[in-house]
């Protein structure tokens, strides 16, 4: 969801700014802006589409200047259009703002602006603050500085600003509440932008900014304040991101290439978190062995895929201890009133670790007194700094907007997590434990294997990938599994695709069946009591012509007669199969999409970070 990217120094800013837009394009966007400092004005260029289009603008009519701001824009209030796009301006254009994130009082702000004479161009919320700063400045304020703190002061909302003054050469202003934004500290050179990546590149060095604070970058350094003017030290951090670790690698699309960095992703979780002393090696989150004994309850919250992981996790956390586990979706857990006390641990599942109605769900409950769980990809995100304890997946940058790595790292982190909690209580014993981990240590090696028969995956695709819609049909530890296969087909797609558990095939998605709709069956849980039942249930599509296919365990001897068409893959324990099917599901919707021609890291109308409600 919008990306913004900021420069100030001694060197051209529009190509920097380019440069950064173009590793934020992952986030989702619509339309793309620029605007930069020049002697007689604020040059300011905004092109609807993709960036190439704004580039081939900036080529056609160079823009000089060594301060500037760049955005991306995912449209919110008002179609993508170019009077839409950021940057906006005040009625002189010499402030220009861009902005991530809504102003949620905007319309009453621009009525009295309005009152004030005060012209608007678009349909935009971002539009009220550059015109609020112009407002400030008329009435006194003592610096550009006081007037964007004065004017924050009565937007109500979230936002990531960036904001440019024709009179101010040499500085770049920014400003956070909500919505993510870093300062990359550089040599004589700063920057702004919405994530690491965007950046990693041109900066070693980072200060994750707080919400309420206000910064001045000017190339010799950074000054920081509160809305109420007091003065922040800032915490300069390292970068511990690769710069190559945001590149493609040689894989056609970054999706690929997530999907084919799982197993080392899950081979370094695994020794991160080995066997140590009895029991699974981690940290006991600053919580300390007497609260997770004490524990009786766990409540799961997250968006997307994460929820889907979040599934999972209650599955795996209420089979290897007694506790009660709920999950819900953080969009509707935030208007709940779910009876929760501070015996109840709050786990929040978050990729970037910026997702809106994620955050929202973990002040809700530190409100309530819980303690909040994060397991989260991104260091210094505001999911990872508003958590009491954080589990870090350490599955890198995930630039594809579909998740892949991020989700098999946290089904990894719930194993994990169920395992360390199940010893902490007493209720996994050490020799069960220590077999779960062996078992849990195989999980790599049998994603290897369906990564080297991914042909056989793409023959699966090419011959289905043309119909209207899917089903996906999966039962206990595989009904998540189910969700995320249908959802990843949704995603890149642009196939309709139903994941359902199988057991309520019967109240309604039955009615689908024909001789033209694929149904991919999950069928690998072979110890599990659902096997059999997830046979019956293969048996009813059959019956009905519908055209089976299914993810099967090799060598299952049951599945040749019954699908039309099997992905095989290898055996593993039946509560972490999901991690290696899934993979499976991840190179089915790949394919898919790639024989439907889709734009495949970047799907249309989505965002990878959702940060807005
Ligand atoms: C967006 C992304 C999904 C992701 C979801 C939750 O919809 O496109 O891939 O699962 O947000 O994001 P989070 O960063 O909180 O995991």
């Amino acid at each position: 969801m919008c990306g913004i990217v900021g420069y100030v120094g001694s060197r051209a800013a529009t190509p920097l700014l380019l440069g950064g837009l173009k590793r934020l394009e992952y986030r989702g966007y619509d339309s793309a802006g620029v605007a930069a400092w020049q002697p007689e004005t604020l040059a300011i260029r905004k092109c609807v589409g993709r960036l190439s289009a704004l580039e081939q603008s900036l080529e056609q009519q160079p823009v000089a200047g060594t301060l500037g701001v760049g955005h991306t824009r995912w449209a919110t209030h008002g179609e993508p259009s170019e009077v839409n796009s950021h940057p906006h301006t005040d009625c002189s254009g010499r402030i220009a703002v861009v902005h991530n994130g809504i102003i949620e009082n905007y319309q009453e702000l621009r009525a009295e602006l309005e009152r004030q004479g005060h012209k608007f161009c678009s349909q935009t919320d971002t539009e009220v603050i550059p015109h609020l700063i112009e407002a400030e400045l008329k009435v006194g304020a003592a610096s550009p500085e006081e007037a964007i703190r004065r004017a924050l002061r009565r937007a109500k909302g979230a936002y990531a600003l960036g904001v440019l003054f024709h009179d101010q050469p040499r500085t770049l202003y920014a400003a956070r509440c909500g919505s993510p934004l870093i300062v990359g500290v550089g040599q004589g050179e700063q920057f702004i932008a919405s994530d690491v990546p965007a950046i990693v590149d041109q900066v070693r060095r980072v200060i994750y900014l707080n919400d309420g604070e206000v910064v001045a970058l000017r190339p010799e350094g950074v000054s920081i304040s509160k809305l109420d003017g007091t003065a922040v030290e800032a915490k300069i951090q390292p970068v511990t991101i690769a710069a190559e670790s945001v590149e493609k690698a040689g894989f056609e699309t970054f999706m690929l290439k997530e999907i084919h960095e799982q197993p080392r992703i899950l081979r370094h979780l695994l020794a991160q978190h080995g066997w140590q002393n009895g029991s699974v090696a981690m940290p006991d989150f600053g919580l300390g062995a007497p609260y997770f004994r004490k524990l009786n309850r766990m409540m799961v919250v997250a968006c997307g895929s994460a929820y889907h992981t979040g599934m999972y996790g209650k599955l795996l956390l209420e089979n290897f201890t007694s506790l009660a586990v709920e999950t819900d979706l953080a969009s509707e857990f935030r208007y709940r009133d779910p009876k929760i006390d501070p015996g109840t641990l709050v786990v929040a599942v978050s990729q970037s670790g910026e997702t809106a109605d994620t955050l929202a769900s973990i002040r809700m409950a530190k409100s309530w007194g819980c303690k909040v769980l994060s397991i989260c990809n991104v260091p210094g995100s505001t999911v990872a700094r508003e958590s009491d304890a954080v589990f870090f997946t350490e599955a890198g940058p995930e630039i594809g907007v579909a998740a892949t790595k991020s989700f098999t790292a946290q089904q990894m982190a719930f194993a994990l997590l169920a395992l360390f909690i199940g010893r902490a209580r007493n209720e996994v014993n050490e020799a069960q434990a220590q077999e779960l981990l062996s078992d849990l240590q195989r999980v790599p090696d049998a994603i290897v294997y369906v990564l080297e028969r991914r042909e056989a995956v793409r023959k699966v695709a090419d011959k289905h990938h043309d119909g209207p819609s899917s089903l996906y049909l999966g039962r206990r530890f595989n009904y998540p599994t189910a969700l995320e296969g249908a959802l990843k087909n949704k995603e890149i797609s642009y196939q309709h695709a139903e994941g359902y558990a199988a057991g309520e095939m019967k109240h309604g998605p039955i009615a689908l069946i024909n001789e033209y709709l694929p149904v991919i069956c999950l069928c690998t849980q072979t110890r599990d009591e659902v096997y059999a039942k997830m046979i019956s249930n293969m048996k009813e599509v059959e019956a009905r012509h519908g055209r089976i296919i299914a993810l099967a365990t090799d060598g299952d001897a049951a599945m040749p007669g019954l699908a039309e068409d099997i992905i095989w893959v290898p055996a593993v324990r039946d509560e972490f199969s999901p991690l290696v099917n899934v993979v499976a599901l991840q190179l089915l919707a790949y394919y898919a999409a790639q024989a439907r021609g889709t734009d495949i890291d970047k799907p249309r109308n989505l965002a990878k970070s959702v940060t807005v409600e």
